[in-house]
């Protein structure tokens, strides 16, 4: 597939039915837990047909779960959600879900109705799949591919407003392009969660902040939106110190007066003044993620070796590498290409080269790998972050729990 292949057949989206004009949706003071630990309050939105609005922040701080209130997926706790009676919503959800990965696709998005199967097949050609795919199985689809049949499913249902929750995840870069492109041309709404800085510039032109402190929207592309979040903080923390400044001096004298019996009414209305003062929070700087790594010194020059090896089965290898590939200590080495082109299975050969009694792979043995996995397939579902943790590893707790903390588990977290 070339690059931006794509030629939107207009006719096929809702993109040229007329716009909606009330708000697609609104909602209000809405606030959320789950097991009495508060995810936000407060919350208010609404959203006009033809808005692109990205929504941001930190893992676990909700974004999902308010596409889900959006959605009608959860309920909030407390506050209202009014929703467009023409509202029309395609999710794409983070992890996308399929009834039987035996389907082939041809079967998962087959229609009774004649007019909408028309639509899907041209549909289908859009987005690459040609007819001699159609009989091929999900399960033998790439990320990036079922990532689009999701997309092309939920687009069969014509939507006005498409909801997507980190939609890039898994894709390669040139589905990533594929998706952007995509994207550019839908001119109904968009929400998107996304921590892809160049997709959500491509994609989105408003940037709301979810945190703790509520929702901050920012009318703007995200690469503006952090230069005018580090000026907002900025002129917080500078009215916050001015403040603290002049209650100082109110607190002096309000001090100085109290006590004498002359004097107290005067510092009685400067305490009711300062009662009535509406006060500037201290602004909140995130919690950074502190990684210390007690680097050892240079064990080796030469890392590994890899001579002409055959990255994946024998009959039918997906790449050979170059005659002679060499690590050094020290290197950082990117490794990009399509899905399913082979990346992980060749990183799998290297960890397993030992055991294997690889030949054209040569790793010097003083060097110790450490793997992290695509889909945590590594992590055990069953157990706690700290049983998970200390598992695996020789390092007392104390030590594993101070690295824990710098990765901003702590306290509740941890067991
Ligand atoms: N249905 C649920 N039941 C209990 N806890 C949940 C549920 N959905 C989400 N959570 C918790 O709420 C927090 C926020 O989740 P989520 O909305 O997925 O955050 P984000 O998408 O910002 O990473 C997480 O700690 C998650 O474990
Ligand atoms: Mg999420």
């Amino acid at each position: 597939m070339e690059k931006n292949d794509i030629k939107i057949s207009k006719s096929f989206y809702a993109n040229n039915l007329i716009k909606i004009k009330e708000p697609l949706f609104i909602f209000r003071n809405i606030s959320k837990s789950f097991f009495g630990k508060e995810l936000f309050e407060d919350v208010s939105m609404s959203m006009s047909d033809g808005e692109r609005i990205a929504i941001v922040g930190a893992n676990g701080t909700g974004k999902s779960t308010i596409l889900k209130i959006i959605i009608g997926l959860e309920d909030p706790d407390q506050g209202s959600v009014e929703r467009n009676r023409e509202l029309k919503i395609g999710y794409l959800p983070q992890e996308t879900h399929w009834d039987s990965l035996k389907n082939t696709i041809l079967q998962e998005v087959r229609s009774d109705d004649s007019e909408t199967q028309r639509r899907i097949t041209y549909l289908l050609e859009d987005f690459g799949f040609s007819e001699k795919s159609w009989k091929r199985k999900i399960s033998s689809l790439s990320g990036g591919e079922k990532t689009k049949l999701a997309l092309l499913k939920l687009l069969t249902l014509n939507p006005n407003l498409l909801i997507l929750d980190e939609p890039t995840n898994h894709l390669d870069l040139q589905t990533i392009e594929w998706m952007e492109s995509f994207l550019s041309g839908w001119k109904r709404g968009i929400i998107c969660v996304s921590h892809d800085r160049y997709f959500l510039d491509k994609v989105c032109d408003k940037t709301f902040e979810l945190s703790s402190n509520g929702l901050e929207k920012y009318y703007c592309s995200y690469s503006q939106y952090l230069e005018e979040r580090a000026v907002r903080l900025e002129n917080r923390e500078l009215s916050y110190n001015r403040q603290e400044k002049y209650l100082k001096k109110q607190q002096e004298f309000i001090d100085r007066f109290r006590a004498k019996a002359s004097t107290a009414s005067r510092a009685q209305s400067r305490i009711k003044q300062l009662e009535k003062m509406e006060l500037v929070e201290k602004p909140e700087t995130s919690k950074g993620i502190k990684i210390r790594l007690d680097f050892e010194i240079k064990v080796c020059s030469r890392v590994m070796e890899i001579k002409s090896l055959l990255v994946g089965a024998e009959e039918s290898p997906l790449f050979i590498t170059p005659e002679r590939l060499e690590v050094n200590w020290g290197d950082k080495i990117g490794i990009v290409g399509r899905n399913g082109s082979g990346k992980s299975t060749f990183l799998k050969m290297i960890l397993r080269c030992q055991e294997d009694d690889r030949k054209e792979v040569k790793l010097n043995d003083r060097i110790k790998l450490g793997y992290y996995a695509q889909g945590h397939e590594e992590l055990d579902p069953e157990k706690n972050i700290l049983e998970e943790v200390t598992s695996k590893s020789t390092v007392e707790e104390e030590k594993i729990r101070n690295i824990l903390g710098g990765l901003l588990f702590s306290g509740k977290d941890v067991f």
